[in-house]
């Protein structure tokens, strides 16, 4: 198949002289038409019959042109064009007016907790990603849990009503956790648990596929959060040093673009959680930013810092929002989950 990546296996060898295996991608997949969201294998062959090999081919059709070539109904053309549209990378403009359009379909999830979803104007973002920082045990793990569990929820009940990728780095899910949770929103946990989709991580390289693998997986799931917790571990452990920095910068721009893409295509809300430095290192520079820098800041649309705060609490802040002021939450991790 055309769209299979290339991989090759390359043994490197980290200083303490553990043998792991990085599978370096070589080529960029070129996305088919099988990629486009509710197009089957009938479907596609059709497309491929009738000479639309290529995803920008479809996205330049009429509904009709396409519905009469390619022997398809001219709602379901429509909806295929429109899938075209958004996966082709077409550049240009677009009117003010489809921007719109477009946010008008964004769909908001809440934490659970008001002070939150006030902070963010009224929940978590669809077609966005949302940065969640903070030192270890300021929350950012839980957050995704629980993020994870109210978008299960009707949208009536402040869900996105769809399901869940997870994709953990650092062995930090708990089905446990998502089980009480559950409870705490008065979901049956076996449900819930059946609803999110989890995969290990073992490298940033694996990381990266299963950003493809979600994208394969929503072609028959409705897709409504990706969560990536951490987004920066494997990264930062794999590429030290000075020298690889332009490499590792460049690996992560690319995947929170293909995170981007997830979140636009699916309007889902993209969760990525990472770390800020505990301890001053030359290396990573300021102790209070959030590692990876720029690049994860400027792919982000929100960011929330979190931080410990007195008598158990903590504190969530929003920084650098497009459209909201900055401000403060203030919330709890209790056993039923995120608490004002
Ligand atoms: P790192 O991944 O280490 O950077 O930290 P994190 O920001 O992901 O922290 P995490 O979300 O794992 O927060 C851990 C904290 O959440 C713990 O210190 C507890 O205070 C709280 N917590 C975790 N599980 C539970 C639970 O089951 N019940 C309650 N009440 N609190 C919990
Ligand atoms: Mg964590």
């Amino acid at each position: 198949m055309s769209k299979e990546k290339k991989t090759t296996k390359t043994e490197t060898t980290t200083e303490d002289d553990e043998e792991v295996v990085i599978i370096d991608v070589k080529e960029e997949p070129e996305l088919t038409v099988e990629d486009l969201p509710g197009v089957g294998p009938a479907t596609a062959e059709k497309l491929r019959e009738a000479g639309f090999n290529e995803l920008l081919a479809i996205a330049v059709m009429t509904p009709r042109s396409l519905a009469d070539a390619a022997e398809l109904g001219e709602a379901v053309s429509a909806k295929i064009i429109t899938s075209a549209k958004k996966l082709a990378n077409i550049g240009g403009f677009i009117s003010g007016s489809s921007i719109l359009e477009r946010r008008r379909e964004v769909l908001k999830l809440s934490s659970g907790c008001a002070a939150i979803d006030e902070l963010l104007g009224g929940g978590f973002e669809t077609q966005s990603i949302c940065e969640v920082y903070g030192e270890f045990g300021s929350g950012k793990t839980q957050v995704g849990h629980q993020l994870a569990v109210n978008c299960l929820l009707p949208k009536e009940q402040g869900g996105l009503g769809g399901e869940v990728f997870y994709i953990d780095t650092e062995d930090t899910f708990r089905p446990e956790r998502i089980a009480q949770m559950a409870r705490g929103v008065g979901m049956d946990p076996e449900v819930a648990l059946e609803r999110i989709h989890v995969a290990r991580a073992y490298n940033s390289a694996h990381q990266m596929l299963l950003v493809d693998e979600v994208q394969r997986a929503s072609k028959n799931i409705d897709v409504k959060l990706i969560i990536v917790d951490s987004l920066i571990a494997h990264f930062r452990a794999e590429f030290l040093g000075r020298g690889m920095l332009a490499d590792r910068q460049q690996k992560i721009n690319r995947h929170m673009k293909e995170l981007k893409k997830l979140a636009d295509v699916n309007n889902a809300l993209v969760l990525v959680t990472n770390q800020v430095m505990s301890k001053p290192d030359a290396m990573w520079g300021d102790p209070t930013k959030p590692v990876g820098g720029h690049v994860i800041g400027h792919a982000s649309t929100f960011r929330l810092y979190l931080r410990k705060s007195k008598a158990g609490s903590r504190i969530a802040r929003l920084v650098d929002s497009p459209n909201l002021p900055e401000g403060e939450a203030k919330f709890f991790v209790t056993a039923d989950g995120l608490r004002d």
